[in-house]
Formats: structure tokens, C-alpha cells, sequence
């Protein structure tokens, strides 16, 4: 079945059409995507209002040159999947009033999809994709995660932040050493110009069992060591490559211990922190060395994107699930609720 997935939970409006009939890596037919960063960084974060605003005109475009793009008319569609929640409710609302309407007028099933579990299944759009079960390790913005994954929608959590997620300790990191909105890519390219081993932080919760994290703490060591420094461009640089790499070493130790507790071999990885290349690199090498297997989404789907929510949408409506007519949206939304599909 051919489902149009729309995403609009936060300050990306993405629209993707994903036929689930096709062969696996082969279903995404088309997906845009259209950033409100610019529209956000003179203020230095996402403003709710502002980025409702924005989805309202942006979305219905988008639908339309996506649909052309997959040489599609409306009338083609199967099923219409949104992002539900968790996000900004007024820009959750944006998208689930568009999809429920489009849905309605073409008497398709529509169904509200989970922005995470949209996150953690996107490793499955590329070809040869992972099969469960699986550890999934969700970095984003907001959350950061160790899932044991059964199957589909049979959710564990195993352990997760208990302050910063990764995403918002490397935008708060980024901030206050001066970096520009959106902080985290920022501070990833520059940590590319960095010296390793210049400064060192610690690597938080490591050093007990548990797989739970804590990234504030991380934070303020390196607001001190900005604070005493000279404030050079190397010196920022150098700082930056210190916290990168307490960051993936500290996700890294854990994604081990996550794999040996849950007694599995294979590594998904998701949300717009598994964009970065040095998290990347070290999750492949120590797979690698210990006959594990990790996989990631390509970089343009780690951060937000529709094709996801095409993609986790058109699993449940394939499997006959799909939400009742009412728009209804849920900004907080514990993933363990689910249902298995
Ligand atoms: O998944 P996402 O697009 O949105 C949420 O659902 O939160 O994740 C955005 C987060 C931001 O905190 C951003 O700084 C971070 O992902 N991010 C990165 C990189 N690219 C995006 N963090 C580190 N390195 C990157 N290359
Ligand atoms: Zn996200």
C-alpha cells in the first residue's frame, strides 16, 4: 500500500510517500523536506508559534511536490500516517489536521505515528535492513535512549538520559562557547579542526553498572575549562573534539553493555545525534572488532524527516492498525504503550 507520511512535530515539515508492497529498500517513492532553521536562529531555538505558523504554509506545498515527484495523484494514496506526538503541540496539530483531512476526503485509513519509533525504525529504509531483534540507541533533540526491540512495537527500555538528552547537551554545549543555532552540527565540524587529548572530560555514569546517562554534568565541565581559557578559534576547537569524544565514548561503553544485558549482536542507531561521523566511525570499529553488526540511517534520515513516518506509518496500517477519525495529537507519549504489530 502506498502511504504518504507527513512530519511537522517540530522545526522540520517533511512529507515522503513509502509503498510497503515494494521490496525492502525500494518502498520510498519520493520525500521532501523543508527546514525552519533559518526562520528559528535569530533566536537561538525553535519557537513553538512561530513554527506552527510555519507548517500551516508549508506543508500542503510540500504534499504537492512530493506527490509529483513519485508521479502520484492523491487519488493513488492507500493510507496517510502523521506524526502524533512527542513534539510541539501546535505544530503536531498542523500536521495531524492535514493528514486527517486527507485522509477523510479520499476514505483511506490514516494512522498517528510515534515520532520515535519513526526514529528507530528508520534504519530499516535502506536496503539489506536489520531484522529484529535489535538494540536500538535513540539520540535525538530530545531523548536519548537504549531500546531492547523485540519487534516491531515490542519496546524495552533499558536505560536512558536523566537530564540532557545527547542533542540538547551538544546544542547547550555549543551555546555557550558561542556557536550558532543549531548548535550540534556546529559543534561536531569544528571538533573536526579539534586536538585530541588537549582537553579531556569524563565520561558520565561509565564507571557503575546501568545503562542510564547523564550529560548536564559534561556540560559545565567544559562551561569551566571555556571560562579559563584563552577563547582561541583552536582553543574552541580543542574543547569541542574533548566533549565530542567523551559523548561517543560514553554512548559507545554503553551500547556494549546494552548488547551483552539484552543478549543480542546487532546495533541500530537513530535520531539526528547518529548523524554525527565520529559516533559513527566508533560504533563501525567496535562492531567490527567484537562480530557485531550496527546499522544507521543515511544521514539526511537521522534528523527529522517524513520518509520515517511514511515508513513506520504504512508497517501499522499494512498490519490493519489505524487510529479512529478524531485529531488528536499526544506531546508527551511513552513508546512503551505501543502496540506489537
Ligand atoms: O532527531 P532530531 O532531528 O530531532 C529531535 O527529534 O530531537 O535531532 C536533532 C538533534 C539536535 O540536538 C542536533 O544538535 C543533533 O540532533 N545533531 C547532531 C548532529 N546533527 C544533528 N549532534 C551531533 N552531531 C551531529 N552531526
Ligand atoms: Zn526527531
Amino acid at each position: 500500500m502506498k502511504v504518504l507520511g507527513i512530519e511537522s512535530s517540530c522545526d522540520e515539515t517533511g512529507v515522503a510517500v513509502y509503498d510497503s508492497s515494494a521490496p525492502a529498500g525500494k518502498g520510498l517513492l519520493a520525500h521532501a523536506l523543508y527546514s525552519q532553521v533559518e526562520l528559528h536562529a535569530e533566536y537561538g531555538g525553535v519557537v513553538p508559534e512561530l513554527a506552527s505558523r510555519d507548517h500551516v504554509r508549508k506543508l500542503l506545498p510540500l504534499v504537492r511536490q512530493t506527490l509529483a515527484e513519485a508521479a502520484l495523484l492523491l487519488d493513488d494514496l492507500d493510507g496517510v500516517a502523521y506524526t502524533a506526538g512527542p513534539g510541539l503541540v501546535g505544530a503536531l496539530l498542523v500536521g495531524a489536521g492535514a493528514a486527517r483531512a486527507l485522509a477523510w476526503s479520499l476514505d483511506v485509513p490514516a494512522i498517528g505515528v510515534h515520532h520515535m519509533e519513526g526514529h528507530l525504525l528508520a534504519p530499516l529504509l535502506e536496503p539489506d535492513p536489520p531484522q529484529p531483534p535489535f538494540v536500538a540507541l535513540l539520540v535525538s533533540g530530545g531523548h536519548s535512549q537504549l531500546i531492547a526491540v523485540e519487534g516491531i512495537g515490542r519496546y524495552q527500555l533499558l536505560g536512558e538520559t536523566l537530564d540532557d538528552a545527547a542533542g540538547e547537551a551538544f546544542d547547550k554545549t555549543a551555546k555557550l562557547m558561542g556557536l550558532p543555532y543549531p548548535g550540534g552540527p556546529h559543534l561536531a565540524k569544528l571538533a573536526e579542526q579539534g586536538r585530541s587529548g588537549v582537553f579531556t572530560f569524563s565520561r558520565p555514569m561509565t564507571d557503575r553498572p546501568g545503562l542510564d546517562f547523564s550529560f548536564s554534568g559534561l556540560k559545565t565541565q567544559v562551561l569551566l575549562a571555556w571560562q579559563d581559557s584563552d577563547q582561541s578559534e583552536q582553543t574552541r576547537a580543542d574543547i569541542a573534539r574533548g566533549f565530542e569524544e567523551a559523548v561517543v565514548d560514553t554512548l559507545a561503553i554503553k551500547c556494549r553493555r546494552a548488547l551483552e544485558a539484552a543478549g543480542m549482536t546487532t546495533l541500530i542507531v537513530s535520531g539526528g545525534v547518529g548523524a554525527n561521523r565520529r559516533l559513527r566511525a566508533q560504533l563501525a570499529a567496535m562492531a567490527e572488532k567484537d562480530g557485531l553488526k550496527v546499522s544507521f540511517p543515511r544521514l539526511e534520515f537521522c534528523t527529522d524527516n517524513g520518509a520515517m513516518i511514511a515508513f513506520a506509518g504504512a508497517l501499522r496500517l499494512a498490519a490493519g492498525q489505524h487510529s479512529d477519525a478524531a485529531i488528536h495529537v499526544q506531546p508527551r507519549w511513552d513508546m512503551a504503550t505501543l502496540p506489537a504489530v
